[in-house]
């Protein structure tokens, strides 16, 4: 693997200028102004994996935006290795609050600035030069086939009907996902674990229309005043959940379970001071990391209505409107928790407003188990590049894909993510350290080593 090292060396320069062209397509795949950019990124994964040496690669297209598909058979006695990532971004806003523009990607204190850099562009590129890497040197210990999409966030709805009508061009023995973040770059983790989600839409009717807040306020019920007292009611003073039916089907962590995850590193005083909050809050009787893990959550993403524009205006809204998600651990699911959700928040709405609830995408939760040959293949391969074993760590995000890898292909996902939290994905400032992206694109040859000769 020595050869590796040395080609890794002499191309890093390239290998980052062409991360950076990568980040300079605002592939932003929830806004349509975008849609030329998206496609475009698309056609740029394309010629990359071409140009690393994959074969039969595809740009496949969807009722959404495309997956591009491409594959290294090397001997099909080997076992294969499904490469699962995502070229599509969130979008930047608000611009005002980056240092940089956001896809002008710069490096400051070791870091890539730039959305995308860590969620997604920079973990999925890691696997697109490590195979280059394998390629150029001792070749390819396994098949593998890359699958990149490029709707993962806003839902990823066109990737389940690929999957499902692909299953003999995608039949592998393990998914490989960089997505994730791990503890410290001196702490190195697998992601073993990831919540499920189900999102909504609640819009909150009072009166037809706007009125004067003085000739009508104090008779007429105000929407927004409801709904936020609606939202305060859904947690109770221990914070926990108040759907009804809520907990019914989540799953009780073990004792040993738990105890092994809060020995994963944490400090609290430091985790408060780099948020700037002056305490934490969560439900009873679990540890933060516990509440960001095992614990499913409700949370408001965006609220508004009435008036918000400069000045004051007497106002009393017609309407008032929020987005809530809610984070799901096993065994709970996505459509029964947003039928629970509805019917709750439908039952509790006073007599004076009408409610709507709209769903938008969800997702399952998922886990990896440790004890399995590929685990142990990524852990060697962490052990190697990091001198340290690496710990399994379940996440607080969601990546709906696992799951269903699961459910239409019958295999597992193995999650080495190189992200740390505070790479601020989803945020203004988004980064991903010089060191992490390196380090993933010298780990991973490690796994297909390693895989190749333990499975
Ligand atoms: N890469 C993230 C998920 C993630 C981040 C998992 C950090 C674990 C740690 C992914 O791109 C993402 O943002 N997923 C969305 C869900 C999706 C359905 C829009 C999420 O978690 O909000
Ligand atoms: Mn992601
Ligand atoms: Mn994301």
């Amino acid at each position: 693997m020595e050869n590796l090292k040395t080609y890794l060396e002499a191309n890093k320069d390239r290998f980052l200028e062409e991360l950076f062209e990568l980040l300079r397509i605002p592939s932003v795949s929830a806004d349509p102004a975008y849609s030329a950019d998206v496609n475009r990124t698309a056609d740029y994964v394309y010629e990359k994996l071409v140009a690393a040496g994959a074969d039969n690669v595809e740009i496949c297209q969807t009722a959404g935006y495309p997956i591009v598909y491409g594959e290294k058979i090397v001997d099909p006695k080997l076992p294969t290795v499904l490469v699962y990532g995502h070229y599509d971004v969130q979008p930047p806003d608000p611009l005002e609050l980056w240092t940089s523009p956001p896809f002008e990607p710069v490096i400051r204190d070791e870091k890539i600035y730039a959305r995308g850099a860590c969620d997604d562009k920079g973990q999925m590129y890691m696997h697109i030069k490590a195979f280059e890497n394998m390629m150029q040197n001792d070749g390819v210990a396994c098949n593998v086939k890359f699958m990149i999409e490029g709707e993962e966030e806003v839902g990823s709805s066109n990737l389940g009907i690929f999957v499902a009508a692909n299953k003999e061009r995608l039949a592998a023995d393990v998914v490989l996902i960089s997505d994730t973040s791990m503890i410290a770059n001196d702490v190195p983790s697998i992601s073993v674990g990831l919540r499920g989600l189900s999102y909504v839409e609640v819009e909150v009717t009072g009166p037809n229309r706007d009125l004067h807040s003085g000739v009508y306020g104090g008779a007429v019920g105000n929407p927004i005043n409801i709904l936020s007292k609606m939202i305060a009611s859904m947690h109770d003073e221990n914070n926990r959940i108040t759907i009804p039916g809520f907990y019914d089907a989540v799953l009780d962590v073990s004792a040993d379970e738990r105890k092994a995850m809060n020995e994963a590193p944490f400090n609290l005083e430091e985790y408060k001071d780099y948020l700037k909050i002056g305490g934490i809050r969560g439900e009873k009787g679990y540890t933060t990391l516990e509440r960001t893990s095992i614990r499913p959550t409700l949370d408001v993403n965006g609220i508004w209505g009435g008036y918000i524009g400069e000045g004051a205006k007497t106002v009393l809204p017609s309407k008032a409107y929020a987005k809530i998600s809610m984070r799901l651990v096993p065994n709970q699911t996505s459509d029964e928790i947003t039928e629970l959700f509805k019917n709750h928040f439908e039952s509790i709405a006073p007599a004076s407003v009408k409610v709507v609830v709209t769903p938008h995408h969800g997702g399952e939760p998922a886990v990896t188990p440790t004890n399995t040959v590929e685990y142990q293949a990524a852990a060697r391969a962490y052990k190697t590049t990091f001198g340290v074993e690496p710990i399994p760590q379940r996440g607080g995000g969601s990546i709906p894909i696992v799951a269903l890898f699961e459910k239409e292909l019958n295999v597992k996902t193995i999650m080495m993510g190189f992200g740390l939290d505070s790479d601020d994905i989803h945020s203004p400032d988004e980064s991903y350290g010089l060191f992490n992206y390196f380090k993933g694109i010298e780990t991973i040859p490690y796994f297909y080593k390693y895989y190749a000769e333990m499975k």
